[in-house]
């Protein structure tokens, strides 16, 4: 089998990085057509630097880098800096990027590539806000049907939330969007925290990062060290969830998760629950399922395969 085409859509964010990391050494999966950056965890300019520090991490100057929306369709912006640290990739000490950005802007890059490349094989992953998304979804509605799937990280159902008691972040900075994209009629699969909860560093699997003893190892283990922190206050947890990477996770070894093909709908009016996924696990609706709402993942599984995959770069 080829390669999967994919776009990252992404806001990093340390775990953004873990996940543009493992997409990058898995080339027999995944074919990283290009990485498009959005304001989320810390502001645009800092997620457009942080997505090329990590191309510089890995060698892949290549990949190109795209810089996306400002701000959320119709609130201001909200940021992570409180588990991110100030510049969204704190913990390493990693050399300002020295590639450019791509020329043009990330929505266009979206659209034109979906445009271009044959139907039916290009699928996004977004890891962030999905305000690129949604603009590309409003622009060019054609795409929709271009798409192969959209594997998004976002969303709680038995975690429920992570920024506010009711919602996870990435759906609460741009609930609009995130309304956008569920009502497109595109395949999505959705990894939500009731997943990334239990994909947790411990100590031995950070060590096994360390234990490489690459740049990209000891980098993991430092961004982990300090992203953990956060959540072993906050949750008193054995560790720091690796969000995003658990997205081309899905794409490398699908069997690694567990789910349910269900409706999902996203709260914009009530300030209370904003952001909330309203998912139908229990199938209790007749509203049609437009979702795969993961579940479970083999969190051993998943931190074997990115283990080995690191080793790679
Ligand atoms: C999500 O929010 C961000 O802080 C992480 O990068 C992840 O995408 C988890 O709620
Ligand atoms: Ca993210």
């Amino acid at each position: 089998m080829s390669p999967r085409k994919i776009i990252i859509d992404t806001d990093p964010g340390q775990d953004d990085a873990v996940a543009i990391l493992l997409a990058l050494a898995s080339p027999e999966e995944i074919e990283l057509l290009g990485l498009t950056t959005v304001a989320g965890n810390v502001p645009l300019p800092l997620t457009a630097r942080n997505a090329r520090i990590v191309c510089e991490l890995a060698g892949r100057t290549d990949i190109p880098v795209f810089a996306g929306c400002e701000r959320p369709l119709k609130r201001p912006l909200v940021t992570a800096e409180h588990v991110h640290g100030k510049t969204g990739l704190d913990g390493p000490d990693l050399p300002e990027p020295t590639m450019p950005l791509a020329p043009g802007h990330a929505v266009d890059f979206i659209i034109d590539t979906l445009r271009t490349q044959p139907e039916g094989e290009v699928t996004l992953c977004p890891l962030g806000p999905l305000t690129n998304i949604a603009t590309a979804l409003l622009r060019a509605p054609d795409i929709a049907e271009k798409l192969r799937e959209i594997v998004l990280m976002g969303g709680a159902y038995f975690e429920v939330g992570n920024i506010t008691p009711a919602a996870e972040f990435n759906i609460y900075v741009d609930p609009e969007a995130a309304e956008i994209v569920f009502g497109s009629g595109v395949p999505i699969t959705v990894v939500p925290l009731d997943v990334t909860h239990k994909a947790l560093v411990t100590k031995p699997r950070n060590d096994a990062f360390r234990a490489l003893g690459t740049p990209v190892g000891t980098a993991v283990a430092e961004m982990t060290d300090f992203f953990e922190r956060f959540d072993r206050e906050k949750y008193g947890s054995d560790g720091a969830p690796l969000h995003d990477p658990c997205v081309p996770a899905r794409l490398i070894r699908p069997n690694l998760f567990t789910g349910r093909h269900i409706n999902v709908e996203i709260e914009t009016k009530s300030e209370l629950t904003r952001g909330m996924t309203v998912a139908d696990w229990w199938r209790v609706t007749d509203r049609a399922p437009n979702a795969i709402f993961l579940g479970d993942i083999d969190a051993d599984g998943f931190f074997t395969l990115l283990t080995e995959r690191l080793a790679r770069l």
